[in-house]
């Protein structure tokens, strides 16, 4: 163990430095103390009535907390302090004692610290106190153990920064850790222990892999420990300093937390640690513009960075997922050895682990294998509501049908789990009933409807699918009497049991020209080289969306055919199951079921089959009130103008 360091994180009320502090706390595990807390009731309530502190005020106040201090040290132990500490004066009582006392000045804009202050309700500093606080305050002065840290970042970002500047000051990187650096022999790291961040820990661990684990909570880090400690060789970290000097270099670590800031912020974490030739994965469902962003920020510090899909749900994460990894070659033949070792494996023994492209096309890919699962499911919930809702059929054999198809060309993991789903059963009621039907989404499946909107890519079931789910829990719906679907016989329109399964792989075969049709935009537009076939064929197992007929689809796009020819090539069978799904669209309408994503695919099917389509007039309406032009049927040529205004 080190020397007891005192680290007082100093600033103006509004700096932020209790956040900063307490993320810096969960880092080292060090005592923590809010100055605030040490002032005697007298100054409390002359703060209360904006009456400025006085020297007097504030000399008894500083020897508490010096008190404080001093008996940690004795203890052996370091401490973090937030205090204004507005004088130099101040500061040397605060210094006096044994332990190095390095203090940590927030500064940054005045207007900003004005404006966090005002927007305070829960803090009894009145704003007006503000400017007597920057009137008071005493820039460190060079001989003083400190440094002044921008307050602009994240407090992710400022306590990185911070643990920087400490290592500078004390040159001692032991110094911000709880613990000894650990020796670097782990072999991989992962950062977020979470459910499935957990679950990929195991996993590669379960591989003989040695792997490193942190968590931004640490108190999680020693519940995994204790929970699965023994199922593999882990190193437990507690800051990001022991993490990273716990891998052997070049370093690889994944990182498994929720997409948006959290990843910015544990890069920022990070970072400062990392050197030249270090990999850092984000494997969770990011945005890829995000990742794009991300991987230019760490290549300009030499840093690879990958955006890797992981699918599978936690059970995928732990026993076999799928990967969709998105980086430079270089970095993806490192990881290469760890990423085939944990992934799921097809049917033919290929890895389920396949390295798609640079920068953002992982996360691309897993963004529209989401998109395509959002179509997938809406589909079987619809083709199950009209069976249970309009045509009466009990879940058990609604189940039984799932399960005969399962046999069938439609076999895939989401048609098997719906047909276990309405197995389960609970005080004598089927479980399914006592599921609410609002649907939740996390925001991918919004991303695949949008990047496909913006590449001009036809997308109607992804859009229509995530729709169902904003439509089951609109404010509309909550406002309207609730109607049941009414009862409708299955046989008025012809609806066989096959006729379902016709409409349900019809529908499929939409869903993914669809979904790949984006894909394939997406990386003639970033020049990513996607192979989609390869995409494909690491769908077939692991991930949500797997089933039998990804290997027809990897085979009619190998080469690099369009997306398209996944239904070009089934022309004869798509002619022949249309009467179906027709039917079907058709029987739910009349049975008053939404079909949001089978009549979706019904409409594309009729659009990109017919011989003349509606927008004819639409081209001509376009031309009458905006002289946009049009091209004809009857000669060659563009930009021709109709008599309209002759
Ligand atoms: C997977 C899943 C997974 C995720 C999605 C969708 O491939 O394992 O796609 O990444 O569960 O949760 O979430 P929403 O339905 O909540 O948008």
């Amino acid at each position: 163990m080190s020397e007891p360091i005192h680290v007082v994180v100093m600033g103006v009320s509004g700096s932020g430095k209790t956040t900063v502090a307490g993320i810096l706390q969960d880092r080292w595990g060090w005592e923590f103390a809010e100055a605030d807390e040490f002032h005697p009731q007298a100054n409390i309530d002359k703060m209360h009535a904006g009456i400025p502190l006085t020297d007097e005020d504030r000399a008894p106040w500083l020897k508490l907390i010096r008190e404080w201090m001093t008996s940690q040290e004795k203890a052996g132990k370091s401490t973090i302090v937030t205090c204004s500490a507005l004088k130099k004066g101040y500061r040397d009582v605060l210094r006096e004692g044994g332990a190095p006392v390095v203090f940590m000045h927030l500064d940054g804009d005045h207007s900003l610290l004005a404006s966090r202050l005002a927007a305070r309700t829960d803090h009894f500093m009145p704003p007006s106190l503000l400017d007597s606080q920057f009137a008071t305050l005493e820039d460190l002065t060079a001989d003083e153990l400190g440094a002044v840290v921008d307050i602009a970042g994240t407090p992710a970002e400022i306590a990185s920064q911070i643990e920087v500047k400490i290592k500078e000051l004390t040159h001692d990187s032991a110094r911000t850790s709880a613990v000894e650096p650990a020796e670097a022999t782990a072999n991989v790291g992962l950062y977020g222990l979470g459910v499935m961040g957990s679950a990929l820990a195991r996993n590669i661990a379960s591989r003989g892999f040695k792997t490193a684990v942190l968590n931004i909570d640490p108190q999680q880090t020693d519940r995994f420990m204790e929970a699965y400690g023994s199922q593999g060789e882990f190193v437990p970290a507690k800051s990001a300093a022991e993490f990273v000097a716990s891998l052997e270099r070049p370093r690889k670590i994944l990182v498994m937390v929720t997409a948006g800031a959290p990843v910015d912020s544990v890069l920022a974490e990070l970072s400062p640690h990392l050197e030249s030739g270090d990999i850092v994965v984000d494997m969770g469902n990011s945005n890829f513009r995000d990742t794009r962003r991300r991987e230019v920020a760490m290549r300009q510090r030499g840093l690879y960075f990958v955006g890797t899909g992981t699918s599978g749900g936690e059970e995928g994460a732990l026993t076999g997922p799928a990967l969709m990894i998105g980086g430079a070659d270089a970095a993806y033949e490192q990881l290469r050895p760890i990423f085939e070792a944990i992934a799921a494996r097809a049917e033919d023994g290929a890895t389920c682990a396949v390295h798609v492209g640079p920068d953002g096309a992982g996360h691309l890919t897993k963004t529209l294998h989401n998109g395509i699962e959002y179509a997938d499911m809406e589909v079987i919930a619809e083709i199950y509501h009209l069976l249970h809702g309009a045509f009466g059929r009990s879940n058990a054999e609604i189940a039984d049908l799932f399960e005969a198809w399962n046999d069938t060309e439609l076999r895939s993991y989401l048609l098997e789990i719906s047909a276990a789903i309405l197995r389960y059963t609970s005080d004598g009621e089927d479980f399914i009933e006592k599921v609410s039907d609002r649907a939740g989404h996390k925001g991918t499946g919004a991303w695949s409807s949008m990047i496909g909107i913006e590449l001009g890519v036809d997308v109607g079931m992804l859009v229509n699918s995530l729709l169902a789910r904003f439509a089951s829990a609109s404010k509309t719906r909550d406002a309207w009497p609730a109607l049941e679907v009414a009862p409708y016989p299955a046989d008025a329109f012809g609806v066989s049991d096959e006729s379902l399964r016709e409409a349900l792989l019809l529908a499929k075969l939409v869903a993914y020209t669809q979904g790949l049709g984006v894909i394939r935009a997406a990386s003639d537009s970033f020049e990513w080289g996607i192979d989609l076939a390869g995409v494909c064929r690491g769908w077939r197992a692991g991930c949500i969306i797997r089933g039998a007929m990804l290997d027809d689809f990897a085979n009619v796009l190998d080469g690099g055919a369009d997306p398209a020819s996944i239904l070009l090539s089934s022309a004869d069978l798509v002619e022949q199951y249309l009467p179906s799904l027709r039917r079907v669209v058709a029987a739910a309408s009349l049975a008053g079921a939404p079909s949001v994503a089978l009549g979706s695919a019904l409409n594309y099917l009729e659009s990109v089959r017919a011989d003349r389509l509606p927008t004819a007039l639409i081209q001509a309406q376009r031309d009458y009130f905006g002289a946009h032009g049009f091209e004809r049927v009857d000669m060659e040529g563009k930009g021709f103008h109709g008599p309209w205004h002759d």
